[in-house]
């Protein structure tokens, strides 16, 4: 199964990929989490996405497609994978396709989780993280059992530095200008499917669960 998350910042792709990648056993490649464990190690690559990151702005096309290229040719992308936060752009969606191409490989659903821009910049400031095992949570929806602890393992949970309003407010905008035009570009190749992203986490789960079945 090789499956795109599509959605606006905040709209609850992280959360849903996590679950998906468990359920149909795939990994789950998000670009974002690449970039963030690069800032983290201190990497070359950590420090020119973390200047693009913290304005809200995208890490340029050729960058993350080299990234995404290789990571897709390890042995583990045989059976299937969970693509969250790429393609983001038109120019990155063509290169997937000749990349899928060379490998013989086709995709099998586009997923867009759809929520309203008042409910994202919500959901994007509320959310906290784990630093020990990246679990997310969210201070009001889906709060960790034990507060500012992470309920699963015990580690502290922080606020993403690009988790602020203003920062997240660009990044709504970024979306609408570069990563909406593929919606149409996946419609036109009958790969996509729109889900309800206001619903409960489990609901959405269950939604998308549904609609990837059908594709098995
Ligand atoms: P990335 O990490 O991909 O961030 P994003 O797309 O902005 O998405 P988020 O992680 O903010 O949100 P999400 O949809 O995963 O929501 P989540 O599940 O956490 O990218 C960050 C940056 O990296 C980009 O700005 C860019 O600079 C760069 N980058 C990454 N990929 C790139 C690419 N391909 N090209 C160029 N640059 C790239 O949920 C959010 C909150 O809501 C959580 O607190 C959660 O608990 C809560 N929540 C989730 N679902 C629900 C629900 N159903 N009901 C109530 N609350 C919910
Ligand atoms: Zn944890």
């Amino acid at each position: 199964m090789r499956i795109i998350l599509m959605g606006p910042p905040g709209a609850g792709k992280g959360t849903q990929a996590v679950a998906i990648s468990e359920h149909f056993n795939i990994p789950h490649i998000s670009t974002g989490d690449i970039f963030r464990y690069n800032i983290k190690e201190g990497t070359e690559l950590g420090k020119k996405a973390k200047s693009f990151m913290d304005q809200g702005l995208l890490v340029p096309d050729e960058i993350v497609v080299a990234i995404v290229e290789d990571r897709l040719k390890k042995d583990d992308c045989l059976n299937g994978f969970l693509l969250d936060g790429f393609p983001r752009t038109v120019p990155q969606a063509e290169a997937l396709d000749i990349a899928l191409k060379n490998m013989s490989m086709e995709l099998d659903r586009v997923i867009n989780i759809e929520v309203d821009k008042e409910i994202l910049i919500d959901r994007a400031v509320g959310r906290r993280i784990c630093k020990e095992c990246g679990a997310t949570y969210h201070i009001s929806y889906n709060p960790s059992a034990k507060g500012d602890i992470c309920e699963k393992c015990g580690g502290s949970l922080y606020q993403r530095d690009d988790d602020n309003e203003a920062t997240v407010t660009r990044r709504i905008e970024v979306y609408l200008k570069e990563t909406l035009p593929l919606i149409e570009y996946y419609q036109n190749k009958n790969k996509l499917t729109v889900i309800d992203g206001q619903q409960d986490i489990d609901k959405v789960f269950r939604d998308v669960v549904g609609v990837l079945r059908g594709d098995l």
